[in-house]
């Protein structure tokens, strides 16, 4: 890699928002030692040249893939913040060999993907949703007998068997709400160290089948890795019990889906309530889950709440300051790559100390955001002004130069350049949101 002093235009590190274009939380934090961009892409091909060859930290929620070939393609890069708890989006060993710490959020949105776990199961144990479409079609009950043939399925949750895989930040929150609605809780984490379960009151299995037999409802916290791809599958869908139900907002990739839609056919499985899927964004009409009965699905959602989503985007944000000011990786706070850096140093990372922090405040604390105008450039298209709040940036908003006073005061040169043109992706020259959620998953 280059010595980043050499590629950075006026000696001002340039930081990269990969797949996303609202950075009206982060710009407060980093104007006054970055450059902010944004890219909007959804792969590696659609980031502009530039930002490949000059940008030292990338952003990313987890709609863009950094495999080891797209990682090859930044010239400068020496720090990757997921904007979120997990990174199996991108290739973390890859990225040490290659001097590139990787940082998550890991505490910006436990409580909200706790509590949308516990609203899925309520879902399934009261068939809420489902009772809810009803009387929306058109379903007026009269009596005992009809709410009974409504509801049908409809349990008690006091006294069953609740089974967290992995139980981490998530399913430990998790196994917390659940033991106040009467469940048994029952965990199943290979990695933890002997005593936890005691410490935290819960009950833990030596084996993923034990746990498997022993729960009415299987709820899945783990990280997804190289170990556990389709953990759930034709044959552990069988350890479960006859009738069980199984609820996913860890990552797709975890469940066999194929299996997932036969086992709830067959009424095997009572139900199932899925956040995060193995393509995404989910279509259920080309899902082998399309027909699948008492399913319920929610677009990789249960992360958000205006209040996560504007704290994981600060604590991201204050963590590239921390690179840009201090050392890397020892003085980043969530690095979760350290253990594959080379003991002896990272080729090219020359100054253990980045070169550029020369200007006297740079390790001030981040600021919080301000609801000031900040502003942005995304390459490959005219300038955007982005407005305070983090609100999305709405879809007409190339503005000219003038109308953003702020990214003049903030920030030394207009940077407008070609788009690197991808097939099937908007030109620069219309430039649209083409995605529906203006805030990508987590
Ligand atoms: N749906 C969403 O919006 C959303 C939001 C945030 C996080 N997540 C997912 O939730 C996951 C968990 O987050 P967390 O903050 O609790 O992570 P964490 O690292 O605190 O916990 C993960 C736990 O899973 C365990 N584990 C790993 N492999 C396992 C296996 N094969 N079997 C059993 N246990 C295993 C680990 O030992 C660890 O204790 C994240 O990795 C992410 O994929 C989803």
């Amino acid at each position: 890699k280059p010595d980043t002093r050499s590629v950075m235009a006026g000696g001002r590190p340039l930081v990269a928002l990969l797949d996303g274009r609202d950075c009206s939380v982060e710009m407060p934090i980093l104007k006054d030692i970055a450059t902010v961009a944004f890219c909007d892409a959804q792969s590696t091909q659609e980031i502009h040249e530039k930002v490949l060859n000059e940008a030292v930290g990338a952003l990313l929620y987890n709609t863009i893939t950094l495999t080891r070939e797209d990682l090859d393609k930044f010239k400068a890069l020496k720090i990757v913040v997921r904007i979120g708890a997990g990174f199996d989006n991108v290739d973390i060993k890859a990225a040490a060999e290659m001097g590139v710490a990787v940082c998550n959020v890991p505490s910006g949105s436990v409580e909200e993907v706790a509590d949308s776990t516990l609203c899925h199961i309520l879902n399934l144990y009261r068939r809420i949703v489902w009772l809810h479409m009803a009387v929306k079609d058109g379903s007026r009950p009269q009596s005992a007998e009809n709410i009974r043939d409504l509801a049908t399925g409809a349990t008690r949750m006091r006294g069953d068997t609740l089974g967290i895989i992995g139980l981490g930040r998530i399913g430990t929150a998790v196994a917390q709400r659940a033991k106040a609605f009467g469940f048994n809780i029952l965990f199943y984490d290979p990695y933890l160290s002997d005593g936890i379960g005691k410490a935290l009151g819960f009950s833990r299995v030596a084996t993923l089948q034990d746990l498997l037999y022993q729960s009415d409802c299987v709820t899945l916290h783990c990280n997804l890795n190289e170990h556990n791809h389709h953990l759930i599958n034709d044959h552990t869908i069988k350890q479960m019990r006859q009738g069980a139900f199984l609820v996913n907002t860890a990552r797709g990739a975890l469940v066999d889906e194929q299996a997932l839609a036969t086992a709830l056919k067959e009424g095997r499985l009572r139900g199932a309530a899925l956040d995060v899927q193995n393509n995404e964004p989910f279509s259920y009409a080309s899902s082998p889950l399309r027909d699948a009965p008492n399913l319920i699905v929610t677009p990789h959602a249960a992360w958000y709440s205006e209040q996560s989503c504007t704290e994981l985007r600060e604590s991201a944000a204050a963590e590239i300051r921390r690179a840009i000011t201090g050392r890397i990786p020892d003085g980043l706070r969530n690095c979760v790559n350290k253990e594959y850096f080379p003991a002896h140093g990272v080729p090219g990372l020359a100054h253990p100390v980045h070169p550029w922090v020369v200007d006297s405040g740079i390790n001030q604390q981040p600021q919080v955001a301000s609801h000031e105008t900040n502003g942005n450039y995304r390459y490959g298209m005219p300038m955007v002004g982005i407005s305070g709040g983090g609100a999305p940036a709405p879809a007409l908003d190339v503005a000219p130069p003038e109308s953003v006073p702020s990214i003049r005061s903030s920030i030394p040169s207009t940077l407008v350049l070609p788009n690197p043109g991808i097939p099937g992706r908007a030109s620069s020259a219309s430039p649209v949101i083409n995605r529906q959620s203006p805030v990508p998953g987590i």
